[in-house]
């Protein structure tokens, strides 16, 4: 399926946001602000992405995580299994959350390296939400009340193109510390990068008017300027205020989007299998 000049423009209103999550990301790992406290920050807020979830309720509550959510799940389909719950349905999303709880588990491993004597160990049921990660979650759940066409602007942007996993897993084969998140970094960038690109595609199975194309574009650009501020906080701030705002004026190369790659998960399947 050929990629069409709608969908081509909302990449393109995108990839520049794309890249202001990467350069924030890649900034941090050389960045004098840099220290183990900071490392644990973000990665406990990783923890609270991946065991949580912005998809689970309005913002996101530690007691409707990911796991408590599948209990339930299984609690009102398994009396019904090959009834009227679809066998390859039920097996999907138990998949969709074991994919997530071993991104928590990567993540939390490498916090559980950092610690020194005496440390507590991560424990899921203590992660905590940071505002400006709150502020995002709110927004695509507002947006996702509303229904309609503009729900794919949550699925669209969701991951901002893995760009914390690829620049993460550039620091593999390092020493210590960097290498581990390298490690966890590929293997969750292994993960998400089709199911991603299948949110990206998938806008294009209904057909939108122009005003919903130019809608959906806002739509996505804000989520993904409201992801900069959630990315720069969970980081520690590495990159400063006035370069956030030049950021969002345009003053950066936008990300490459790989349109023969995500041509080719399409083709293949394998974005199916992931969703
Ligand atoms: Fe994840």
């Amino acid at each position: 399926m050929p990629v069409s000049d709608n969908l081509r423009r909302l990449i393109e209103s995108n990839a520049p946001l794309w890249a202001g999550e990467a350069e924030i990301v890649r900034t941090y790992w050389t960045s004098p602000i840099r220290t183990r406290e900071t490392d644990k920050t973000w990665l406990k807020y990783q923890c609270w992405k991946e065991y949580v979830g912005v998809a689970m309720g309005p913002g996101g509550a530690l007691e409707e995580n990911r796991l408590t959510g599948l209990g339930k799940t299984l609690t009102e389909q398994v009396p019904q299994l090959d009834i009227t719950v679809d066998r390859h349905a039920l097996r999907d999303e138990i998949e969709k959350h074991f994919v997530e709880f071993t991104h928590y588990c990567l993540f939390a491993d490498v916090y559980d390296s950092l610690l020194e004597p005496g440390e507590p160990r991560l424990n899921a049921n203590q992660v905590t939400v940071w505002p400006e990660e709150d502020a995002l979650a709110k927004f695509r759940a507002q947006i996702r009340r509303g229904k309609g066409k503009l729900m794919r602007a949550t699925g669209f942007t969701e991951g901002g193109y893995c760009t914390l996993y690829s620049e993460g897993a550039k620091l593999k084969g390092r020493p210590g510390v960097d290498g581990r998140i390298g490690a966890a970094c590929q293997k969750v960038f292994d993960d998400e990068f089709g199911h991603m690109m299948y949110g990206v595609m998938g806008v294009e199975m209904e057909s939108m008017t122009a005003g919903d194309w130019a809608e959906l574009r806002d739509v996505t650009c804000q989520i993904l300027r409201l992801r900069l501020y959630m990315r720069n906080a969970q980081f520690s701030h590495p990159v400063s205020a006035r370069r956030i705002d030049e950021i969002i004026a345009g003053k950066i190369e936008p990300i490459a989007f790989d349109y023969a790659k995500a041509e080719t998960y399409l083709r293949d399947g394998h974005a199916a299998a992931a969703e």
